[in-house]
């Protein structure tokens, strides 16, 4: 039994915040910004919004893409949820009115989209739901010092998801192998040291115990980008493999959007022409485990995405954690979100 895509939406919150808008409060240019990572916009939830509402909006559209009003079960993958606990989904599941189905959060950051993907695939194939509605969603710029110029240009919040049913391998939109790994002896070149059991706050107790900069995240970016670089290529490169495929019969690869010069140094690495190459980092940022599904989104609802089409789907990002895999674009019904 294989896990079959037949819906997606993407949601991004209505607050843009430009490269220019950055530069009034961080010592940075929009120069800077563009040529080292592509980006020139990026959203940011306001006036209360959160990963929740995000969800629930990506969520609607990709049930609506679908032509669905019920599903066994919801996955949420995010890095920023609303709380510590809860996790985000079942609040989800029940905003969408999907009843008391099972739902619970992945935290894979940047690579939740895999993460979560093949475990709603999972889920299918041992028979535990015959639909999944997956979700990334993230509200991670409220994690991301607004002080810190090394990392506050390179994030933005948006949602993204997709219907999954049971159905066959050979179907158009059924999601082949995947590649999936992890190195945890990296785990601290991006992290958020505390807030978690390692590192709590003497919340309540008179004194905070913790650091302001390590309630954000802190990040090494240039060995990240050799990691991000050499893992998103050999995982793309296993992920053709299991299925069968060469470089060549790639209509497009839709990696996830870290950095422009990263999506590109692993298409050149693989040999991808640029025109094949996906890319919306310009207007997005790096919006973790929403990137691809907003990209397959954006891609899709323009008609650039048609069906037939050999999709390569790789991503990475911190644990470190990364993964690939293909699927036959399907015949599906996507609208805009921008
Ligand atoms: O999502 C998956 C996980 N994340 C990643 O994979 C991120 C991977 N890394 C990257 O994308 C890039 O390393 C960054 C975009 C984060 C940084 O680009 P870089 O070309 O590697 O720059 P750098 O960190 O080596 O910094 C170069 C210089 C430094 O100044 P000095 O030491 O050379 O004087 C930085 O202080 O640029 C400076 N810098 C900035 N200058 C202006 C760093 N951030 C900024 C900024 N504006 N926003």
């Amino acid at each position: 039994m294989a896990a079959v895509i037949t819906g997606l939406g993407g949601w991004l919150p209505p607050t843009v915040v430009t490269n220019d808008d950055l530069c009034g409060t961080l010592d940075t240019s929009d120069e800077w910004i563009r040529t080292r990572t592509g980006i020139q916009e990026r959203r940011m939830v306001t006036g209360g919004l959160s990963t929740r509402d995000i969800a629930v909006e990506a969520g609607a559209r990709a049930l609506k893409s679908a032509g669905e009003s019920r599903t066994d079960a919801v996955v949420v993958a995010t890095t920023s949820a609303d709380r510590l606990c809860p996790a985000v989904a079942p609040e989800v599941s029940h905003l969408l009115g999907l009843d008391t189905v099972a739902a619970f959060d992945l935290t894979s950051a940047c690579s939740g989209f895999l993460y979560g993907l093949a475990t709603s695939a999972g889920l299918i194939a041992s028979g535990v739901a015959g639909s999944v509605l997956f979700i990334g969603a993230e509200a991670f710029t409220t994690l991301v010092n607004p002080a810190d110029r090394n990392t506050a240009p390179i994030f933005g919040d948006g949602g993204g998801a997709v219907v999954l049913r049971a159905g066959q391998p050979d179907e158009m939109g059924a999601i082949g192998p995947f590649d999936l790994g992890s190195d945890g002896a990296k785990a601290d070149l991006l992290a958020i040291p505390a807030g978690g059991s390692r590192q709590r706050a003497a919340c309540g107790l008179g004194t905070d115990t913790v650091p302001t900069a390590d309630w954000y995240l802190h990040m090494s970016g240039r060995p990240l980008y050799t990691q991000a670089v050499e893992r998103m290529t050999a995982s793309s490169r296993i992920a053709l493999a299991r299925a069968g495929w060469q470089v060549g019969d790639v209509a497009w690869f839709v990696g996830h959007q870290a950095n422009a010069r990263i999506v590109a140094a692993v298409a050149e690495e693989l040999e991808l022409p640029g025109e094949r190459v996906a890319v919306n980092i310009d207007k997005v940022g790096n919006t973790l485990s929403a990137s691809i599904p907003l990209l397959l989104t954006e891609y899709a609802a323009r008609g650039d995405l048609r069906p037939g089409d050999r999709v390569l789907l790789a991503a990475f990002g911190a644990g470190l954690s990364w993964g690939a895999t293909t699927l036959v674009w399907p015949k599906i019904v996507a609208d805009s979100f921008r």
